[in-house]
Order: structure tokens, then C-alpha cells, then sequence
């Protein structure tokens, strides 16, 4: 069994050529990522190319190259472009996440806010989304609707998580409405950037980007548990973040909603100003060993076998194979 991966996410690829291509083609994307990192001038150059360079799994631009695998031609140009653009759209989006969190650490290294200041990190970030736009123009018009509706739902979504639900709504449906706009969008238009360009069927493509939402919602529940299970040098991020800034998350909900009494002490923690580091630590230990953890595992699990179910528009084989490594990857990752 090969591993192809830029870095960090292990996606088991049983089948050797298909873990081959895709590796030498992430090289190329990899490559392409550091160039569209240059601007005019040395400081925006250093500034953009900073949290690039540092790493990241590179799961979106994957995810393009593994679904264009679903075509008759995986191999076209506009692959490696459309595998470009998701992930420099995302790179921008964390510039701009990491000052809205507060957040000083991120691919195990400084935030463009902590390196230098905010207003550098935010229009470092617009620069990246500039750059990603350049390159969605040359994949042509439904590309860039595709990505103009993408972006615009990550950017609600991540304006949704900055406001409190209104009264009478469940916050479960608001927290799940948020993770879908600012994470499973990017991930649904990556499979099915790769589905459309890598030339498969209307009905593949479409399949695809549903498998997608479902993996990219998924992906940010795992990613949230891990905030709470995770010690800093698993992540390269700082755990605990979500707790301190009150950004709610499956687990604070699922505890929440606890009727048990038992869990009043956490549940008033959760309620209050987790800046204060003796009551955050206290929180955390808390939650740690409370069965919502389990809960909110088993409800990513049951996710992951939801968008697994999708893949049955394709022929059973590697592609089809890995694709389904690829949802349970997201799913044990915080298992
Ligand atoms: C981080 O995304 C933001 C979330 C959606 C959870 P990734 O976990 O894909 O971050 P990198 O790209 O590997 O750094
Ligand atoms: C990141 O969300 C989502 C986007 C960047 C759009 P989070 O704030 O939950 O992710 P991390 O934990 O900082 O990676
Ligand atoms: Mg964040
Ligand atoms: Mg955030």
C-alpha cells in the first residue's frame, strides 16, 4: 500500500499506478502553488507564501485529482488548475479565519496575524484570493460561477458562526448550517472541479460534489473534536481555540443538551468567558472524558458512510476504492 500525499493526510491508495499519478501530479500542483504565491514586491512574495510553505495536507487539491480519476481524461491541464485554485482559495480563507479566531498558530507555524499584524494577514489573504481568481478566469465562465457561489457560501458561513441563532431555532441545525457554508462548499466545487474537467458524466459530477459537501462538513465536525481531543503538535494548531473564542462546536452541543445534572458544572463553563485560562483548562478536561465526544465521533462516522453511499455511481475499482479511503480517512481522524 502506497501513500499519496503532499503531507500529513495519509490517503491509503491500494492501487500502485493510481497512488503514483496522483503523487507525481500533486508534485505539479505543489510546484504551481509556490509560483502563483509571487507578487511585485518581496513582502506580499514572503507574506503569501508563508502559510503555503508551511505545509498543510493538501486534502482539497487531492480531492480534485482523485475525482478527475472518475473521467476519461484525468490528466488535462485545467486539472492542475482547478487543483490550484481550491487550495489557494483555501489558504486565503485561512489568513482571514486565523484573525477572526484570534489564532497564533497554524500548519505548526506563526499566523500571518501573529507574524506581522492583521491587516497584512487580511489583505495577504485577499492578494491569495485575487490570485486563485486569476486562475478560475482561465478555466472559463462556469468555473467562475462555480466559484463565485462557492466562496460567497464560505463567506456566510463563516459570518454565520459570528451570530447567535435566532431564538426558537436549534442551535445543532445553525452550527451544521455554518460548517456546511465555510467548509463542505470548498470541499463539494474541489470533487466536482476534478469530476468536470477530468471529463466524467453530468450524473458523476453531480454525485461527486454531493459526496464532497457531505466529506467537507464531516471533515470540519472531525476537525472541531480534534480542536478539543488533540494536543498542538498532532494539529499544528492550538487546541482548544474553539472553547476560548466560544465558537460552538458537535461536541459543546451535544453536551449542552445534556438534561443530566451531573453535567451543570460543564454546562455553565460552556456558557461563560473561556478566556481565563484556569476555567478553560477546566473545561477542556471536562469535555474530554464526556460521552458527547463519543456521540459527536459516531455522528461524523455515520456522515462518512452517508457520502461512501453516493460513490455507487461509479464502477467498482481504485478510484471508486479510494474515494471511499478518503471519506473514511476524514472519519477516523478524530476517532
Ligand atoms: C483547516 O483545514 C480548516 C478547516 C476547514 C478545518 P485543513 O485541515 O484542510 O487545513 P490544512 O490545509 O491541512 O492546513
Ligand atoms: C476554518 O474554520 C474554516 C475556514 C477557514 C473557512 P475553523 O476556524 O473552524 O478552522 P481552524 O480550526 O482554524 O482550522
Ligand atoms: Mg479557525
Ligand atoms: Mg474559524
Amino acid at each position: 500500500m502506497t501513500t499519496a500525499s503532499a503531507s500529513g493526510l495519509a490517503l491509503p491508495v491500494v492501487d500502485e499506478a493510481l497512488a503514483a499519478r496522483l503523487t507525481e501530479r500533486l508534485q505539479v500542483v505543489e510546484q504551481r502553488l509556490s509560483e502563483h504565491c509571487r507578487a511585485r514586491t518581496e513582502y506580499v512574495s514572503k507574506a503569501a507564501a508563508h502559510l503555503m510553505a508551511a505545509g498543510g495536507k493538501r486534502f482539497r487539491p487531492l480531492l480534485v485529482l482523485l475525482a478527475a480519476e472518475a473521467g476519461d481524461n484525468p490528466e488535462a491541464e485545467e486539472v492542475i488548475t482547478a487543483a490550484c485554485v481550491v487550495e489557494l482559495t483555501h489558504v486565503a480563507s485561512l489568513y482571514h479565519d486565523d484573525v477572526m479566531d484570534e489564532a497564533d498558530l497554524r500548519r505548526g507555524a506563526d499566523t500571518a496575524n501573529a507574524r506581522w499584524d492583521n491587516n497584512v494577514a487580511i489583505l495577504t489573504g485577499d492578494f491569495l484570493f485575487g490570485r486563485s481568481s486569476e486562475l478560475t478566469a482561465d478555466l472559463g465562465p462556469e468555473a467562475v460561477r462555480i466559484q463565485a457561489q462557492t466562496f460567497t457560501r464560505l463567506v456566510e458561513g463563516q459570518i454565520l458562526e459570528t451570530v447567535e441563532p435566532a431564538p426558537g431555532d436549534d442551535p445543532l441545525e445553525h452550527y451544521l448550517e455554518v460548517v456546511a457554508g465555510k467548509t463542505g462548499s470548498l470541499i463539494a466545487t474541489s470533487a466536482r472541479y476534478g469530476a468536470l474537467f477530468g471529463g466524467a458524466a453530468k450524473e458523476v459530477e453531480e454525485a461527486l460534489s454531493q459526496y464532497g459537501e457531505i466529506v467537507g462538513s464531516a471533515f470540519q465536525l472531525s476537525d472541531d473534536i480534534l480542536d478539543i481531543a488533540s494536543e498542538s503538535d498532532e494539529s499544528g494548531k492550538t487546541p482548544g481555540t474553539d472553547l476560548r473564542e466560544g465558537v460552538p462546536t458537535l461536541p459543546t452541543l451535544m453536551a449542552m443538551a445534556s438534561v443530566d445534572p451531573a453535567d451543570d458544572r460543564l454546562k455553565e463553563l460552556l456558557r461563560s468567558d473561556l478566556t481565563d485560562d484556569a476555567l478553560h483548562a477546566e473545561t477542556l478536561d471536562l469535555l474530554r472524558k464526556h460521552p458527547a465526544m463519543d456521540q459527536a465521533k459516531a455522528y461524523v462516522v455515520a456522515q462518512a458512510e452517508q457520502a461512501k453511499a453516493l460513490l455507487s455511481v461509479l464502477p467498482a475499482g481504485p478510484v471508486r476504492d479510494a474515494l471511499e479511503a478518503f471519506a473514511d480517512v476524514v472519519a477516523v481522524r478524530s476517532a
